[in-house]
C-alpha cells in the first residue's frame, strides 16, 4: 500500500539536506520566530527567474553588499543597477526591480507588504514571486509552483497529462499538499527535492523521502514525467 505524501517527511529531510544558499537562513540557524529578510527573498526570486542558482549567487552577493536594504536599492542610480545586472540577462527584470524597490519605499515606507495581495500589488511581482515571498519571508501558506515543483507533483501523483495543459492540475496538487506548519520551509524543500533528487534525468529515487508515497516510483514512470505536449 502506498503512503500519502506527508509534508512532514519532506521537512525532516530538508532540515538535514537544505542547500546552503546566500538568501536563506537555514532552520537550525534561525532565532525563534526569525525569518529571512523579505528584501533578500524578493531579490533572489527575481534573479532566479530564468537564471540558474549557480549564475545568480555572485550577483546576489554583489547586490546585497552594495545595496543592503530595499531603501538603498531604491536610491541607486538606474545606470548603476543596470551595470550591476549586466550578464544576468532579461533586462526588463532589472528595470522592474528598481520600480518595485521605489514603490516599496514610496508606498509602503520601505517595508515589504506581508500579505499575498499586498505583494501582488508591487510592480514586477506576479503570482509566482508573490507566493514565494509570502511563504519564504512571512511563512504564509502560499502555494509556490515552479518547474521543479511541477515535476515533483507530476511524479508523486503519476500525472500523465502533458504540460502546459497539466499546469492547473499540478498547481492544485501542490496547493493540497501545502502544510500550515512551516509553509516557507516546505516551499523551499519541494524546490530542493526537485533540484537535487527528483531531477529531470536520473532521479535519485533511492534517496527520496517521498519514495514510499510516489505513484511514479511504483509505476516505474518517474523519468517520463512530466509529459510535454509535442511542439
Ligand atoms: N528557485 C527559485 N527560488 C528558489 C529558492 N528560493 N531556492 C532555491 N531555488 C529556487
Amino acid at each position: 500500500m502506498r503512503e500519502t505524501p506527508r509534508p512532514q517527511d519532506l521537512l525532516v529531510w530538508y532540515d538535514r539536506h537544505a542547500r546552503a544558499l546566500p538568501w536563506r537562513v537555514p532552520p537550525r540557524a534561525r532565532v525563534p520566530g526569525g525569518r529571512p529578510d523579505p528584501y533578500r527573498v524578493w531579490l533572489s526570486e527575481i534573479m532566479l527567474q530564468q537564471t540558474t542558482v549557480a549564475a545568480v549567487k555572485p550577483y546576489f552577493e554583489a547586490f546585497t553588499t552594495r545595496w543592503p536594504t530595499v531603501s538603498d536599492l531604491a536610491a541607486a542610480r538606474d545606470e548603476d543597477v543596470m551595470a550591476a545586472w549586466a550578464g544576468l540577462g532579461y533586462y526588463a527584470r532589472a528595470r522592474n526591480l528598481l520600480k518595485c524597490a521605489r514603490a516599496v519605499v514610496a508606498d509602503h515606507g520601505g517595508v515589504f507588504p506581508d500579505t499575498l495581495d499586498g505583494l501582488l500589488s508591487l510592480p514586477g511581482v506576479g503570482p509566482y514571486t508573490a507566493g514565494a515571498v509570502a511563504a519564504i519571508a512571512f511563512d504564509l501558506p502560499a502555494t509556490v509552483v515552479d518547474g521543479n515543483v511541477e515535476r515533483v507533483m507530476a511524479r508523486v501523483h503519476d500525472e500523465h497529462t502533458p504540460l502546459p495543459q497539466a499546469k492547473p492540475i499540478l498547481t492544485e496538487m501542490a496547493a493540497a499538499l501545502t502544510p500550515a506548519d512551516r509553509p516557507g520551509d516546505y516551499a523551499q524543500a519541494v524546490m530542493d527535492l526537485g533540484a537535487t533528487i527528483c531531477t529531470p534525468r536520473n532521479p535519485a529515487c533511492g534517496l527520496c523521502p517521498w519514495r514510499g508515497a510516489c505513484a511514479a516510483w511504483d509505476a516505474g514512470t518517474a523519468v517520463e514525467l512530466p509529459k510535454k505536449a509535442p511542439k
